[in-house]
């Protein structure tokens, strides 16, 4: 499949910039658990897709970075010596943001022609901004002959997108789309960058089901939550001599400086405590095989999500309600940023098919909404694919 999406954007790119480039490409991911807990240095488990970006790179000799989106079928240019950070508020902020990132970060990037064109669905929940930034980042840096670690890529990328396009985001979905393997889920430790690989037993499959409402990173009320979680964490900082950041925090803690902060901050703080506590048990239940428990950890997830953390939606709420009413399913929950977006379930493998239709059947008679669901195993994400050669 991505072998058609990658020979599809070389043609573009040859027949718009008059030669054929290097090829590129990231994954979306999912999160399993561990939401809203990136950015105060906690724990999150995703794992990448298969939906991908694909970036064609070629060089040029002006100076020129050239952007053309295969998406929007829109061509963008800008003068690489003279680029600032001055977003334009268009897609292409995506991939000129990890530009200057990268220039930032000292790497010399000569002209260039970037075509980009990806299948990850937008504003679900499943990143497609990092899959558009770490595809851009990996097209940059082999054309500029330069090698990064994954833990610089991921957190240029980030740097993209916070502080180029100008969104509020952890480093989870830049660390996962760039540094996930097949097969493999990731335990990320948004502190220190510590990850390690878990297998997910054969006998189940991620589905994801999207209920169609759209959010966006970029618009207020991601923002609005992480300002109140770092609200919460300033007052345990100054409080709590031992809590550097959110993550070191106990319920206890909490409990002690709830007289101390907005009852908003202190929820969106209880959430961030016990959810980083399930992901470290999610963890253990994915190694033990023990799926009952990390399906019930889910489902625990989404509660909290939606009660503490007050940033589920109706309609997803719908989704996972239906989920949990099927055998098949050992667990659901709201996945990614929230207010919309997607349900990611773990499902017995056999069933998945008639999860789906069943799911999608029963959620247009409750919302008149038609789902679109997707049956996945983890994927690589840009580093694993670039070492295979890209072409998979
Ligand atoms: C978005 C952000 C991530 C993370 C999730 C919520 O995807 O980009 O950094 O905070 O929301 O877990």
């Amino acid at each position: 499949m991505k072998v058609e999406k990658e020979q599809a954007l070389q043609q573009i790119h040859q027949q718009r910039f008059g030669k054929a480039g290097a090829i590129f490409a990231a994954p979306a991911r999912v999160n399993l658990i561990g939401e809203h807990t990136d950015y105060t240095g906690g724990f999150v488990m995703p794992m990448a897709i298969d939906f991908h970006t694909v970036a064609v790179v070629s060089a040029r000799e002006d100076g020129r970075a050239v952007f053309y989106s295969g998406n929007y079928d829109e061509e963008v240019s800008v003068k690489i010596d003279s680029l600032g950070q001055s977003p334009s508020g268009g897609w292409n902020d995506y991939p000129t943001g990890v530009l200057w990132s990268l220039r930032k970060e000292g790497v010399d990037v000569g002209g260039f022609n970037l075509s980009l064109a990806g299948d990850v669905p937008l504003g679900s929940g499943l990143s497609s901004s990092a899959s558009v930034e770490v595809a851009t980042a990996m097209a940059l840096l082999g054309h500029a002959k330069a090698e990064l670690p994954l833990e610089k890529v991921a957190t240029l990328c980030r740097r993209a997108e916070n502080d180029y396009v100008g969104a509020k985001s952890g480093i989870m979905d830049q660390f996962a789309v760039a540094g996930c393997v097949a097969n493999r889920a990731m335990l990320l430790d948004c502190r220190s960058l510590e990850y390690e690989l878990l297998p997910l037993p054969d006998q189940v499959r991620v589905v994801i089901c999207n209920s169609m409402v759209k959010h966006a990173v970029a618009t207020g009320e991601y923002g609005d939550r992480s300002s109140e979680v770092e609200a919460g964490q300033a007052v345990l900082q100054r409080e709590r001599p031992g809590v550097k950041l959110l993550r070191d925090a106990t319920l206890q803690d909490l409990e002690a400086c709830r007289d101390l902060m907005s009852s908003a901050s202190f929820k969106r703080c209880r959430h961030i405590i016990t959810e980083n506590a399930r992901v470290v048990k999610a963890r253990a239940a994915l190694l033990q095989g023990d799926l009952e428990r990390f399906g019930a950890l889910l489902v625990e997830a989404h509660a909290s999500f939606r009660d503490d953390f007050a940033a589920s939606c109706e309609e997803v709420d719908v989704l996972v309600a239906i989920a949990m009413q099927q055998e098949e399913c050992f667990g659901a929950r709201i996945t990614g940023g929230g207010f919309g977006g997607c349900s990611v379930n773990v499902v017995r493998e056999e069933a998945a098919e008639q999860f789906v239709a069943t799911v999608r059947r029963e959620y247009a008679a409750k919302t008149g909404i038609e789902a679109d669901c997707f049956v996945c195993t983890p994927a690589d994400g840009a580093f694993a694919l670039a070492r295979k050669g890209g072409v998979a």
